[in-house]
């Protein structure tokens, strides 16, 4: 293996060199298992992009959705390094107030406000769209970070099934609401943190939306995450020549608080079993946010395109069908109820 200068740093950051380790332990794994070698590379088992961009952020404002832990924390933290404006919106304000003042030990300097957002209601995200606008008026990177996976079977308080509600829904109207501020600010940039199980869905089940009569926590997760993607694509082709950049990403699998519903819609243990004996395989949140970096602050990012491991990725068939993105598009400004002002 060459190191050179630029990179050798790394060796004494234990995080990369922690996934160098990684590698050697998945080429192994990936030698006895030659056909899934693409499902490791993929989920970053094998490789394990760096965003390298040295950009400043200065006078910049950024949203990070759910930064009060996991890829989110990670995302905001460097951010505020670069020089931005982070406003953390979580639901949960004492969480959140930690997490600022963890980030505010590792940079003093930062310019942190945490906002209350709770994405399963639209309420909510109508409250935080409105109490935003009136203290800011610029908003450079939206980062749509925040998602729920695996989770029990629950309709949220405006009636949609939890995953499609948080992680699509609640994403959707937000940006909507904040569109107007962010074509203000162009060239600004939206970024949707999709997953690379959008694969695993083909459909919006239209007809059961709500998995009323068979639910699977996976088939709730897999779809939100293809949703994800299919918003990208409607939002980059409805946003063509604004300077308003709409990119989707799969951030590798990441050891964070994520499948903290594993027990519950599984089998009592599986949570523990899944961090305690898959941590090894898995991205630290550092190196979970790179492609989020990536994203926010690489010049070549292209707009309607995904991202995986700090490249541009590929997508399944599904997530690509216009017609879909279009269809589920409408639906959601009905679901939403956006007012015509905010529709493009
Ligand atoms: N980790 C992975 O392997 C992986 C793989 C592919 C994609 N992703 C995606 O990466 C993103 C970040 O996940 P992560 O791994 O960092 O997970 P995480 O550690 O669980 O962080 C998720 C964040 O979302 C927040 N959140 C959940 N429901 C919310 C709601 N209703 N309103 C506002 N915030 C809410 C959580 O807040 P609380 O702490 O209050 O719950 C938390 O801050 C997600 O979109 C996920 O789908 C992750």
């Amino acid at each position: 293996m060459i190191i050179s200068g630029n990179d050798a740093g790394f060796l004494w950051d234990f995080e990369w060199w922690g996934s160098r380790e990684r590698l050697v332990l998945s080429l192994v794994r990936a030698c006895c298992h030659n056909k899934k070698l693409i499902y490791f590379q993929e989920m970053g088992w094998i490789t394990n992009g760096k965003c390298h961009s040295t950009k400043r952020l200065d006078g910049k404002v950024v949203i990070v959705t759910g930064s009060n832990t996991g890829i989110g924390k990670y995302t905001a933290l460097d951010l505020s390094r670069r020089g931005a404006e982070v406003i953390m919106a979580c639901r949960n304000l004492e969480k959140a107030k930690e997490a600022e003042a963890d980030i505010r030990k590792r940079v003093p300097e930062a310019k942190l406000k945490v906002m209350h957002l709770d994405l399963s209601s639209l309420e909510s995200v109508r409250t935080f769209s409105k109490d935003f606008l009136a203290s800011y008026d610029s908003l450079h990177i939206l980062i749509n970070n925040a998602g729920v996976m695996f989770h029990p079977w629950e309709l949220s308080k405006d009636g949609f099934e939890m995953h499609i509600a948080t992680n699509h829904l609640g994403h959707f109207l937000l940006t909507l609401l904040l569109l107007p501020l962010l074509r203000k600010c162009a060239p600004s940039r939206i970024i949707n943190v999709s997953s690379i199980g959008h694969r695993l869905s083909s459909s919006m089940r239209y007809d059961d939306f709500n998995y009323e009569r068979s639910y699977s926590s996976i088939g709730g997760y897999t779809r939100s995450k293809l949703a994800n993607i299919l918003f990208t694509n409607e939002l980059a082709r409805r946003l063509k020549d604004t300077g308003v950049t709409a990119v989707s990403l799969h951030p590798g699998i990441v050891n964070t608080e994520l499948p903290r519903h594993l027990s519950d819609s599984f089998f009592p243990g599986a949570y523990w079993l899944y961090t305690n004996l898959g941590w090894w395989l898995m991205k630290t949140p550092k190196q979970g946010a790179q492609t989020t970096l990536y994203c926010a602050l690489e010049d070549s990012v292209e707009s309607g395109l995904y991202y995986d491991d700090c490249a541009v990725g590929t997508t399944s068939a599904k997530s690509k069908d216009p017609n879909m993105a279009k269809e589920l598009w409408e639906k959601s400004v009905e679901w939403v109820k956006l007012e015509k002002d905010y529709q493009i």
